[in-house]
């Protein structure tokens, strides 16, 4: 339809490893197990792009964000061949791959980190943080880790902190180290020359420090904390000195030249958790030459509420600079599952809210299911945030997919045991029979991303919001002669809301009838959200 970068018109599926399939029965998702479901992926549900969590040699402190290996993949999801396969297949299918990237940190039993910590003149010292105590033996500064902590770790043997902004098992690399770069930049290579069609860069924001170590200054009073809590600790500090640094800047400048000598044309989307518009935007490049998108968490973190919503996508547009693009997310793997969080019915309405607004779309695995979170207990959380901080858990929102009714909701072989429990309403709410039901979400996302495929206002068309009643979000998407409306009803209410023009319903989230449609005015049933097509 367009000669838009295939980036822009794409829609992302996020895979997390662990937990999409297990073909080998030890109850741990696999690469084979993808490649397996590759079919439900493009014809089935019809999403374009997967980016894939750490499958690399790890010793899962933080289940893959600690790489002991950065070109290799672990045993337990497979080998170097089936990662080929799985990109073979995808590509046959016109599906492109997405690798995480965590330049951040390594595992600290990455034989770059064994060398480190060797001796103090070890030629790989300097491929780490080290740093003296300060005159009283205690941390050299104030910063802290995301997981709990002080963000340092003392090495008796060689009398020296090294730097972890996450668990002690994830050593910081030194990237004011030439050498370090160039060695994570040859990790890249090694994916792009295979075929990796980009990168997921973990926690971008993080990598380049304040050289001056400085501390970091305490919150101010009247500061709102707009992400997740990381713990009261965490959160008491303004991370301007080992956050956000300026330098990150020139480290994606040089990623970006990176990735553009490769053809076809590479991609790469910045984890990025920045509360000002602007420094996030930032991560665009002024050239639009660092970063083709910093992820986009705003739906994520918003209270559900359409006024809300509509407020932050407009500061979102406002931010960006001229030719940048967009994108929405609505979970991941580090946040509680959205069905769980908005509700089930509503997870219906921010499916389309997702795949209507002006931007690339990520969809967390499972979430066309709008599974929910499991609870799991802080003691009995494998996820180390979630045992040093209760509540902060991960693992609920990690279970395993739920394909079908037969043993293990067929995402493990009967008689494997899943390494999270599945949710207990996997019996009646799985892939399989979420299809056979005209009405289920699995259905309604398929019928929007069919309707996306084809529709050049919502891939390539202006965003403009109108006015409409309170609790109720109303925007037109318009691309030369075409315009496409979008109504969503937050509320539990019956809205009628007034369009700017004739039009046609063409998809609703409710199931059943469409609800009737009259030139220039749309019935919204309570939680009901709308397609129309101008006329
Ligand atoms: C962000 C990842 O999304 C999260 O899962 C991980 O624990 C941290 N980065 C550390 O790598």
């Amino acid at each position: 339809m367009s000669r838009e970068p295939w980036w822009q018109t794409t829609v992302i599926y996020q895979i997390y490893p662990r937990s999409f399939r297990d073909t080998t029965g030890n109850g741990i998702g696999d690469l084979p197990g993808i490649t397996e479901k590759l079919e439900y992926l493009t014809e089935t549900l019809g999403v374009g792009a997967i980016w894939i969590s750490p499958f690399y040699p790890s010793p899962m402190a933080d289940f893959g964000y600690d790489i002991s290996h950065y070109t290799n993949v672990h045993p337990m999801f497979g080998t170097l061949a089936d990662f080929d396969e799985l990109l073979a297949s995808a590509h046959d299918r016109k599906l492109k791959v997405i690798i995480d990237w965590v330049p951040n940190h390594s595992s600290d039993q990455h034989p770059w980190f064994i060398e480190s910590r060797s001796s103090r003149t070890n030629p790989k010292r300097d491929w780490y943080v080290w740093h003296d105590p300060k005159p009283d033996g205690s941390e050299p500064n104030n910063w802290l880790g995301s997981f709990g902590g002080s963000a340092w770790t003392y090495d008796e043997p060689t009398e020296q902190y090294y730097l972890h902004s996450f668990l002690p098992e994830q050593p910081n690399l030194n990237w004011r180290n030439p050498e370090v770069q160039e060695a994570m930049f040859d990790e890249v290579r090694f994916w792009l020359d295979r075929g990796a069609d980009g990168l997921r860069v973990d926690v971008a924001h993080f990598v380049m420090k304040d050289p001056g170590f400085r501390d970091n200054p305490p919150v101010p009073e009247d500061w709102a904390e707009v992400f997740k809590s990381h713990g009261a600790a965490y959160d008491s500090q303004l991370h301007i000195h080992d956050k956000g640094h300026a330098d990150n800047h020139l480290l994606y400048r040089d990623l970006r030249a990176l990735l553009d000598s490769y053809s076809p044309e590479r991609y790469s989307v910045g984890e990025i958790h920045i509360a000002d518009w602007d420094e996030w935007a930032s991560y665009y490049g002024e050239e639009l030459d660092e970063l083709h998108m910093p992820y986009n968490f705003m739906l994520v973190h918003s209270p559900w509420q359409a006024d809300e919503i509509a407020t932050r996508i407009a500061a979102l547009e406002a931010a960006i600079p001229p030719g940048a693009w967009p994108n929405y997310v609505l979970g991941n793997h580090d946040d509680t599952r959205l069905a769980s969080r908005i509700g089930r019915h509503q997870a219906r309405t921010a499916a389309m809210l997702l795949l209507t607004l002006r931007g690339t779309p990520t969809i967390y695995y499972g979430d066309e299911l709008a599974m929910l979170e499991v609870e799991i207990a802080p003691e009995d959380q494998l996820d180390p945030w979630g045992r040093n901080t209760p509540g902060a858990g991960r693992d609920g929102c990690r279970t395993p997919m739920q394909w079908d009714a037969s043993a293990n909701a067929g995402f493990a072989p009967a008689g494997a045991t899943p390494w999270l429990p599945l949710n207990e309403d996997w019996r009646e709410s799985n892939v399989a029979n979420q299809l056979d039901d005209p009405a289920s979400i699995l259905n309604l996302y398929r019928a929007l991303l069919a309707y996306r495929k084809e529709s050049a206002p919502l891939l390539l068309g202006s965003y403009d919001r109108l006015d409409s009643p309170s609790g109720s979000f109303l925007y037109r998407r318009s691309h030369e002669n075409a315009t496409v409306l979008v109504a969503l009803n937050f509320t539990a209410e019956p809205l009628t809301a007034e369009l700017p023009t004739e039009g046609t319903v063409v998809l609703t989230t409710e199931p059943g009838e469409i609800a009737a449609a009259r030139p220039c005015m749309v019935e919204l049933r309570p939680y009901e959200g709308v397609i129309i097509e101008a006329t």
